[in-house]
């Protein structure tokens, strides 16, 4: 029987070290009824703790897949709302800080989008149209949106080959909220880069003339992901200019031009998968999020694999980060007890419109 909830307030002063010693505890008590899952940023203190480890299209899938009672997400907020429209009803996806959201996510809403398409339809029939795809990265209720009009999910990894699924079924692509995703999972297929427009969600029709609509293939919302938005090309010019047999991996958040300028471009799964494939004695300069690629320096330099960040600057994801182990022991703790604490659960019909959108992302082979 569940007794009251044990309050944050006794959790927020722990050490690091105690929780840590309680997180393990916790586990061990809860057994399989709960199953943790990392994403590849999460801070080392969090991430060792993770059952399975992921991007956030290999976190969809285990969602889907897995048993447990309990999903606890050590993530951001809106992997956890995939996990819970991806897992059964009777499982709880639990995001131990609510305040982890993602700064790119809110950029783009069901509002803003919803204008967009009202204004649209003043120039074309956007169903008729238009696919609009949403990054996973979004809030649920534009992946319903997505559902509603025939439009579908993409992840970092999949983004080029749910294009071209986009494609094979209408003319045009409305892609949010990330520009360069879009713009370059749009050049790998083949768009010419004057197809792509920006769409400016805070301008009348975004910005765009009637003529710039009518002639572009893929319209990008003009959201960013700002821990990305700091790697410059001059980054990889500098370092190209001192090692110049190193190699450079970025994620295809980052501007077009750093992608340009980087040998391989892919998710944070895949950048762990082609550093640790690397061989030895080879020197790379990642652009990603910093949590990961300090980890990455750290399992691969007995190697002599030599793993550099990509900007000057400290570029962390703040959110990611907002999951603690304070917070991951109280929610565990709570568990135990029998109560759950900050359950993520999306309300009817957008879980079921959501899933559609995601469930036509997971039948793609990509
Ligand atoms: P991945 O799906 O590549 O893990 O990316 C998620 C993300 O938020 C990157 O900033
Ligand atoms: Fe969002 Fe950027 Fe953080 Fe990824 S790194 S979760 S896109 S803010």
């Amino acid at each position: 029987m569940a007794v009251p909830a044990l309050a944050y307030d006794l959790y927020s002063a722990l050490e690091d070290e105690v929780c840590d010693a309680r997180i393990r505890a916790a586990k061990q008590a809860l057994g399989a009824r709960a199953v943790v899952l990392g994403h590849h940023y999460q801070r080392a203190e969090v991430y060792k703790h993770a059952d399975k480890t992921g991007d956030s299209l290999k976190l969809a899938r285990l969602a889907a897949e897995c048993d447990a009672e309990y999903i606890v997400f050590c993530g951001v907020h809106f992997m956890a709302e995939v996990a819970d429209v991806l897992s059964r009803p009777d499982q709880k996806v639990i995001l131990p800080d609510l305040a982890a959201g993602c700064s790119m996510a809110d950029m783009a809403n069901l509002a803003k989008v919803e204008a967009a398409w009202k204004e649209l339809a003043t120039v074309l029939d956007p169903d008729e149209v238009i696919t609009p795809i949403t990054y996973i990265n979004s809030a649920a209720d534009l992946k319903a949106f997505c559902g509603r009009h025939g439009g579908i999910v993409c992840t970092s990894t999949n983004a080029k080959g749910i294009l071209e699924w986009a494609f094979e079924r209408r003319r045009k692509v409305l892609f949010f909220p990330d520009q360069h995703l879009g713009r370059w999972s749009g050049h790998k297929l083949g768009v010419a880069l004057d197809e792509m427009v920006v769409w400016d969600c805070d301008k009348p029709m975004g910005g765009l003339t009637q003529e710039q609509i009518k002639k572009a293939k893929i319209l990008l919302w003009n959201g960013h992901c700002s821990v990305h938005q700091m790697f410059r090309p001059e980054h990889v010019d500098a370092f190209r200019k001192k090692y110049p047999d190193a190699k450079v991996i970025c994620h295809p958040e980052c501007a077009y031009e750093v992608c340009l300028k980087s040998d391989y471009v892919g998710s944070t799964e895949y950048i762990l998968k082609t550093v640790h494939a690397a061989e030895r004695g080879t020197r790379w300069l990642v652009g990603t999020e910093l949590n990961l690629v300090n980890r990455l320096h750290e399992e691969v330099k007995h190697k002599n694999v030599n793993v550099h960040f990509m900007s000057p600057m400290v570029c962390m994801c703040s959110t990611m980060f907002r999951i603690d182990p304070q917070h991951f022991a109280w929610t565990l703790e709570n568990l135990v007890k029998g109560n759950v604490v900050n359950q993520i659960k999306v309300p009817e019909p957008d879980a079921s419109q959501a899933r559609t959108a995601l469930e036509r992302m997971l039948a793609v082979n990509t």
